[in-house]
């Protein structure tokens, strides 16, 4: 394995959290600091506070070995040779990303820095941010010669943020300066020259793949534009299939196929073709408003990112529109819901589309009763129990006596739930899938109404149980 490297993470969030265990578990030394006393008490004892696949046991090969945690960043930024800044960039009432996090610790990496240093950028962060970092860091007194600010923007998507890291398509590194370029190959090594791969003590069931992903340098610039356009580009992969599977609704075709023949383009590709009840999560949202806004401020008309908004906002709509289609009226109706998480595999409920679904739903008057597998907790902060809201300990309960069942998160337990006897508890057999997680077909024969996503409406082979809707 290559030489081990002194590398601080600001930020023990989803990104700056996994960045710091997978950077230990490719042989460096890395101090996570985070400004939150409890949070870093908690990770010191092995808790890793979020749910990913993973984490736990990177965290307890390592912790208190190869990476600690602090909350002083003037310590760690005098121990380390690169810090990795992975704060929040939260969304600002006009749209743009709020990056006084960001100025904050590039502020006090600065008082306290006093050897040649790299602060890189891991928190997504508008173009030019590395020149704004640059210039805190000269106006808080730090000679040029000093530092250098470089972009390395993180793909992880959560639930699978370890095995993205360790086994990425693709590290991109934009850096202004060859010496800056040098140490980021350096921490990448383990990766970008395999070694990793040989040598690791690899976690059983993480991943197969031993690919050398590709090491790309870019200018800053050109990496901070990569992150937003990136995940802008997958917003609007989504939303240009959940626009088609409406398409497909209106003239009875089936978005399923036109995904699969469409995706055979090796230009197109099959991933990101999945449409439902819009996307949702803590980067697209943010990150398409984002880039909108920067685009806006500079003059760029970008205005195609706006109807990529439009066209998922309006997926709920139409969802609720479903749901009403399907069952006349609303208020009084009581609903079950399966998945909060704004996708599945995750407890996180940011932006989640289910929780603004369950909250379209009870302002029509319908009463939920709803199960996930780990977001319950983060939903009753949201929606506390109430009349209106019940939490169920399973997918049965919230089945139990409803007049329809929603699955709004696509959690892969979900597909193997007893069809039958949820079926048997349910006041009328009406099953209204937002992320298409079973065939038509087998629904049917389980004497279900089944309404899916751009697939037509399939009905109980044995007796017509609800008639078809009528809109
Ligand atoms: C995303 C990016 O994938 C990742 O590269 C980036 O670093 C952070 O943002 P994440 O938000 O964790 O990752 O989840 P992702 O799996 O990309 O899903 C985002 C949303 O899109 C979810 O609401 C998901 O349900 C939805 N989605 C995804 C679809 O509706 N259809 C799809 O085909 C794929």
């Amino acid at each position: 394995m290559s030489s081990s490297i002194q590398i601080a993470v600001v930020g023990s969030g989803y990104v700056g959290l996994v960045a710091a265990v997978c950077f230990a578990e490719m042989g460096h030394q890395v101090i996570c600091v985070d400004n939150d006393e409890r949070k870093v008490t908690a990770l010191r004892a092995g808790e890793t506070l979020i749910h990913e696949e993973f984490l736990p046991e990177l965290l307890g090969r390592y912790r208190n070995e190869r990476i600690r945690f602090m909350t002083d960043l003037a310590e760690a930024t005098r121990e380390s040779d690169a810090i990795f800044i992975a704060v929040g960039t939260p969304q600002s009432e006009t749209g743009d990303a709020d990056l006084s996090y960001v100025e904050a610790v590039a502020c006090e990496i600065a008082r306290s820095l006093n050897k040649y240093t790299v602060i890189v950028e891991k928190s997504t962060v508008p173009v030019y941010t590395n020149e704004w970092i640059r210039r805190a860091m000269e106006r808080n007194g730090v000679p040029r010669n000093l530092f250098d600010v470089v972009s390395n923007p993180e793909f992880l998507r959560e639930g699978t943020a370890v095995a993205d890291f360790l086994h990425p398509d693709r590290i991109v590194v934009g850096a202004d300066s060859e010496r800056a370029a040098a140490i980021l190959g350096k921490i990448y090594a383990p990766l970008t020259e395999g070694s990793y791969y040989k040598t690791s003590d690899a976690i059983p069931g993480m991943c197969n793949e031993t690919a050398v992903p590709q090491l790309l340098f870019t200018s800053t610039k050109s990496a901070e534009i990569i992150k937003h356009a990136s995940n802008a580009f997958l917003a609007l992969k989504i939303s240009f299939i959940n626009a088609v599977s409406n398409l497909c609704e209106a003239t009875d075709a089936n978005v399923q196929q036109v995904a699969h023949g469409m995706g055979l383009d090796s230009r197109i590709g099959p991933k990101f073709l999945r449409p439902g009840i819009g996307y949702g999560g803590s980067c697209f949202p943010k990150d398409v408003a984002a880039f909108r806004s920067v685009a806006d401020q500079l003059g760029v008309d970008f205005s195609l990112l706006t109807e990529v908004e439009k066209i998922n906002a309006n997926q709920k709509v139409r969802f609720v529109r479903k749901v009403r289609a399907a069952l006349w009226t609303l208020r009084g109706k009581r609903l079950g819901v399966l998945g909060l998480a704004f996708k599945g595999e995750t407890d996180d409920i940011r932006d989640s589309p289910a929780i603004e679904l369950v909250e379209m739903l009870m302002a029509e008057g319908c009463s939920i009763v709803a199960f996930d597998p780990a977001a319950m907790e983060r939903a009753a902060q949201v929606i506390p129990s109430g009349p209106q809201m019940t939490y169920a300990k399973d997918a049965y309960e919230a089945a139990a006596d409803t007049d329809a069942l929603l699955i709004l998160t696509d959690w892969a337990e979900f597909k193997h739930l007893d069809l039958a006897r949820l079926n048997s508890s349910m006041r009328y057999s009406i099953l209204i899938d937002g992320r298409n997680m079973f065939d038509p077909a087998v629904m049917a024969s389980h004497n279900f109404t089944y309404v899916s996503v751009g697939r037509p409406t399939s009905y109980p082979v044995r007796e017509s149980v609800v008639e078809p809707a009528l809109v």
